[in-house]
C-alpha cells in the first residue's frame, strides 16, 4: 500500500503540509514533548435538513460476522440518539472494506454531513496531504469517525452520543481488521483507547491497540490547520506510521 514517492512529488507533499527539511530537524524529540490538543472542529455552517426514518438496532459488539451492508443501512437510519434529528444524513465511512489501514476521526462536519462522506472539508484535504507525505492514497484506507452524525455547530460529541454510536465503529473496525489504526485527534484517541489522558500524552504512548489492532495518535488535521507549528510533530508521527505499516507488510 505505501507508494515510493520521488524527491520532487515528496516535496511538494511536504509543501502542501507546510512541512520544510530545517524545521523537521529543528524539532525536539517527541519522548520529550507532551503537547495539549485544541477542539477539533472542522467548519461552522449549520444543517439543512433532517432524516428521522427509525433505525432497527441489528447490531451486537460481539456477533462473530459483520454483515457490511446491514451495518451501513443501520448506520443511515439510525435513531439512537438526539444528532439524527438535526443531521442531513449519516455518514457511514469511506474506502475499502479490507483496508490495511484505518483513520478515526471525531466527527462528520457541515460538508461531510452534507456530502455523506468523512473527510472531504479543509481538515480533509489536510489529511489526505498527511497520508500521501508518507505514500499513502486516501482510497486505499478505510476513513471513519467515532460519531456517525454531526454535532449541531460542531460542538464536541457528548458522552451519550459516543455510547450510542460505539458499537457500529467497533463492527467497522472488526470487519475491516486494519493492520494499524490511525486516530486523529483527541476525541477519536481517548475514545478508541478508553483514556482521559491529553492527546499530547497519548501520541508519544507506544504499543496502543483497540479491538486488538496497533493504534498510532496523532494530531487532528483541523487542529493543524489552525496550529501549523504543529505539523513537524504530526510529521514525527507520520513518520512512526509509515514504520508501522512497513513492519506488517
Ligand atoms: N473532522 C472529523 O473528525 N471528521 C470528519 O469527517 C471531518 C472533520
Amino acid at each position: 500500500m505505501v507508494e515510493r514517492l520521488n524527491s520532487s512529488e515528496r516535496e511538494a507533499v511536504l509543501e502542501a503540509l507546510g512541512i520544510d527539511q530545517w524545521r523537521l530537524r529543528s524539532v525536539a524529540p517527541i519522548t520529550n514533548a507532551p503537547t495539549t490538543d485544541g477542539p477539533d472542529d472542522a467548519d461552522e455552517s449549520d444543517r439543512a435538513t433532517t432524516d428521522t426514518q427509525p433505525a432497527e438496532v441489528l447490531i451486537e459488539s460481539d456477533a462473530p460476522v459483520i454483515d457490511w451492508s446491514l451495518l451501513r443501512h443501520n448506520v443511515k437510519r439510525c435513531t439512537k440518539c438526539r444528532l439524527h434529528e438535526t443531521r442531513t444524513q449519516a455518514v457511514f465511512g469511506v474506502g475499502a472494506e479490507s483496508a490495511q489501514m484505518m483513520v478515526v476521526g471525531e466527527a462528520p462536519g457541515a460538508e461531510e454531513d452534507r456530502r455523506g462522506e468523512p473527510f472531504v472539508g479543509r481538515a480533509g484535504q489536510m489529511l489526505d496531504a498527511m497520508l500521501k507525505a508518507i505514500g499513502i492514497e486516501r482510497s486505499t484506507v478505510f476513513i471513519a469517525n467515532v460519531i456517525k452524525c454531526r454535532p449541531p455547530q460542531n460542538r464536541d460529541p457528548r458522552a451519550d452520543e459516543v455510547e450510542a454510536c460505539t458499537d457500529y465503529l467497533e463492527a467497522q473496525i472488526r470487519h475491516v481488521n486494519p493492520d494499524v489504526i490511525l486516530a486523529v485527534g483527541r476525541v477519536a484517541a481517548q475514545h478508541l483507547l478508553g483514556s482521559t489522558e491529553t492527546l499530547g500524552r497519548l501520541r508519544v504512548q507506544r504499543d496502543l491497540h483497540a479491538y486488538g489492532v496497533p493504534v498510532l495518535v496523532t494530531y487532528h488535521p483541523a487542529y493543524l490547520l489552525r496550529t501549523p507549528v504543529q505539523k513537524a510533530r504530526a510529521w514525527e508521527d507520520l513518520k512512526r506510521l509509515r514504520q508501522m505499516i512497513g513492519a506488517v507488510q
